[in-house]
Order: C-alpha cells, then sequence, then structure tokens
C-alpha cells in the first residue's frame, strides 16, 4: 500500500511574506545564518513579527553542512526560550537545523510539546521547507547523514522570491542544479510514483527554462520565482520518493572536503547516469534497454533534447548536464576544485564509499551499487 500527501502549507508569489503578520503565534525563534542577519534581510522577517506583537528571538549560529554541536546550541536556546514557533530563514543549512533543533527540543522537553515550524528558503535549491529530511554532519566521523522523519515536516513554507535576489551567481548554479538532482534522482528511484512524476516533469520543464535566465540575471524576478518554485516541487516529488545514489555520494564530499552540496551533486550526475542506464560514450544499441533508461530518455525529452534512439538520447541528457556546470563554472571535478591534494582525496575514497553505502538516500537508487563500483565513480571524480 502506497500513500501521498503534503503536509506543509505552502504560501508562494508576490508578498507571501505577508503571511508571517497573520500567524497565530507568540513567542518565535529565528534560526538563521550569518549572512541572513548581516545583510539587513532579516528585518523583512523582524518587522512584520513587530507589526503583529509577536515576541522573538534570533540564532543565527548555523553554518553550511550543519554539524551536530550547533544543534546542540539551538537546542539549548529553545529550551531557554521556550518558543511556540520556530522560523527557519536561510538555504538547507538553515532550515535543516530549525528542523533538528525542533525535533531534539520536542524529544527533551517534559512534555514533549509540539513547536511549529515555518520554513522560509533564501535559496531555491533543497526543497527543505517541504521536506521530512534533515542533513546533519558529524565532523568527528566526517559523515553528513540525513535524519528522515515525519516529525521534521515544517508545519508551513514561505516561498517569497524577494528573498532570492541577494544569492550570488554561483550558488545560484550550485543550489539550481541541486533542484535538477532532486528531481532526476526522485524520478528514477525504486519509490517513483505517478504523483511524484507529475511534481517532478514541471520540476524539470522549469529548470530547463529558468536556471540559465536565473543565473545570467538575478534582477530577473520571473525567473527566480520560478526557480523558487521548481524547487519546492522537486522538495514534494522527493519527499515522496526519496533520492538515490547521487545524493548518497555527494553527502560524503560535503562532509569530508566542504564542496558545497548541489556542486557536489551536479558533479557526480554525468558519473551517475552512465552507471544507472549502463549507457556511456561506448555503448551500441541494444534490443532492451534497463526501465530506468525510459525514464531518462523522458527526462531528456522534457529538456528538449530529442535525439535519434535511446543511447544517443541518454548521452544529450549527460551533455546537457556537463554544458550546464560549464556555462555556470561549476568545476567538473574534484582537483578543479583545488580543495584538496590527489593524496588526500584518494586516501578518503574507501571510507566515503563505506558512508555512501550506509546513507539512507543510496537505498532507493535504480541499480544496488557495491562498494568496488562506488570507489570507482569516486576515483572518475577526481
Ligand atoms: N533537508 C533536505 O531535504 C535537504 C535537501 C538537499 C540538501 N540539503 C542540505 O542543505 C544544505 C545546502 O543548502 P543550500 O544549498 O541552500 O546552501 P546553504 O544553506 O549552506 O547556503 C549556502 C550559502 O549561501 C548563502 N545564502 C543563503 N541565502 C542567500 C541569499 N538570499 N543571498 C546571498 N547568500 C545567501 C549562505 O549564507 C551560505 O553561505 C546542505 O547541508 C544539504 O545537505 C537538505
Ligand atoms: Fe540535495
Amino acid at each position: 500500500m502506497k500513500s501521498f500527501d503534503i503536509r506543509t502549507k505552502i504560501y508562494f508569489g508576490a508578498n507571501s511574506l505577508e503571511r508571517l503578520s497573520e500567524i497565530p503565534y507568540k513567542r518565535a525563534m529565528i534560526v538563521t545564518d550569518p549572512f541572513v542577519v548581516k545583510s539587513g534581510m532579516i528585518k523583512l522577517i523582524t518587522y512584520r513579527l513587530e507589526g503583529s506583537g509577536i515576541a522573538f528571538s534570533v540564532f543565527s549560529d548555523v553554518v553550511p553542512d550543519p554539524p551536530i554541536d550547533k544543534i546542540v546550541c539551538g537546542v539549548k536556546a529553545m529550551m531557554e526560550y521556550q518558543p511556540d514557533v520556530i522560523i527557519a530563514v536561510g538555504g538547507g543549512s538553515a532550515m535543516d537545523s530549525a528542523k533538528a533543533i525542533r525535533e531534539f527540543g520536542r524529544q527533551m522537553s517534559e512534555n514533549g510539546q509540539n513547536t511549529a515550524l515555518i520554513a522560509i528558503p533564501t535559496t531555491s535549491g533543497t526543497g527543505s521547507e517541504v521536506t521530512s529530511f534533515s542533513v546533519i554532519t558529524d565532523p568527528q566521523q566526517k559523515v553528513k547523514y540525513p535524519l528522515v522523519s515525519d516529525q521534521l515536516l515544517p508545519t508551513e513554507a514561505i516561498l517569497d522570491a524577494e528573498l532570492v535576489k541577494s544569492v550570488p551567481a554561483s550558488v545560484t548554479a550550485d543550489t539550481g542544479m541541486d533542484v535538477f538532482t532532486h528531481a532526476l534522482e526522485a524520478y528514477v528511484s525504486v519509490n517513483c510514483n505517478e504523483f511524484s512524476a507529475a511534481l517532478v516533469e514541471k520540476a524539470i520543464e522549469i529548470v530547463g527554462t529558468f536556471l540559465l535566465r536565473s543565473f545570467y540575471d538575478n534582477t530577473d524576478t520571473h525567473a527566480r520565482q520560478k526557480m523558487h518554485v521548481a524547487s519546492c516541487l522537486a522538495g514534494l516529488a522527493f519527499n515522496s520518493s526519496s533520492l538515490g545514489l547521487n545524493h548518497g555520494m555527494a553527502h560524503q564530499l560535503g562532509a569530508n572536503f566542504h564542496i558545497p552540496h548541489g556542486r557536489a551533486n551536479a558533479m557526480l550526475l554525468p558519473y551517475i547516469i552512465e552507471y544507472n542506464s549502463e549507457i556511456d560514450v561506448h555503448s551500441k544499441s541494444k534490443k532492451e534497454y534497463k526501465p530506468v533508461v525510459r525514464r531518462y530518455v523522458n527526462v531528456a525529452k522534457l529538456l528538449g533534447l530529442t535525439n535519434f534512439n535511446q543511447i544517443t538520447t541518454v548521452r544529450a541528457l549527460v551533455n546537457w548536464v556537463q554544458f550546464m556546470m560549464k556555462e555556470m563554472d561549476i568545476p567538473l571535478s574534484v582537483s578543479q576544485i583545488g580543495c584538496c591534494t590527489e593524496e588526500e582525496y584518494m586516501s578518503k575514497v574507501s571510507v566515503m564509499a563505506d558512508a555512501a553505502l550506509a546513507d539512507s538516500c543510496t537505498a532507493t537508487n535504480p541499480r544496488v551499487p557495491n562498494k568496488v563500483e562506488i570507489m570507482e565513480i569516486y576515483r572518475k571524480l577526481w
């Protein structure tokens, strides 16, 4: 038996931040990153709370790839302040931190009381505002692992593209490719269903038309609004059908080398598409293809990459990913990033492969990988 639901109420479109003027809460704890405070963006939130007489505190200690110790600090702040709502403002790191803080705070409170959570994304990428995932890093073990529970689902999400105007081009590129990876992995996941597929197809269509427009021109409000919605659609899709090996492997690149999440996903995509489809530059036509090939072909068609046969179409999809990366200045390999030496990278391949195998995202990949195959993909990525 399968089921599908959307539990987070979504406010979207122009002026959707106005929702904050009517929320039924009295004490808010804002969880955010230092950029949101320093840039003054937080005032878009706080002046609305002040206008409605809602008291608030600000926890702005969020860092990318949120580590456990910062979550612990957030839980302490929550226990002290006792908010009836947490408002997460930021990218995936702020939203994931807020989700984990709320959940651990709930588990530790005497009556297990539920605090509401309003998620307000300031990047168009993770879809975390509507997912039951929170990705936390253990810096000692150098592992990034997704916590998955319906208890993590935000109560409300507010998608106001006003907040993404300031996103720099490199973050637009990385987060935009994260949206694409969510959509693609949800579509080829073993748990894909008609509901998640419908959400994916719309998200892919939007990414194909609007990601480059957002990248080239951050004043293109229409494109930014569209990408903000696509990010949420892809989040809803993978919340239903989960992800795959691409994310399982990308998490380890984030934990070990702090490669931005969307960038790690983009770099892996060409290799994962080849691995899952069993189609590479040397492939010749076959009588029968794996079922996942039809899915990749559908995605290619949605992107307008109509082509001669299954092999040329899957190749066109891989070429499209690589073209997007080059166009948006995303490095194609770890060596191009320059975050570590080849020796440092290669010494981590085995532990990263173990962690990728254990990552809950990997479980729904359409092809069941083994450690040797994962290590090979990591090596190719250098
Ligand atoms: N929970 C989920 O469902 C889910 C899904 C995918 C990824 N993730 C996680 O989310 C994290 C990545 O999130 P992200 O890609 O949004 O990046 P992020 O939240 O780490 O932010 C990246 C950078 O962009 C800056 N930034 C954010 N908004 C900005 C704005 N409006 N203007 C200018 N700068 C801005 C931040 O300050 C930060 O320096 C990773 O930890 C990843 O594992 C979670
Ligand atoms: Fe992601």
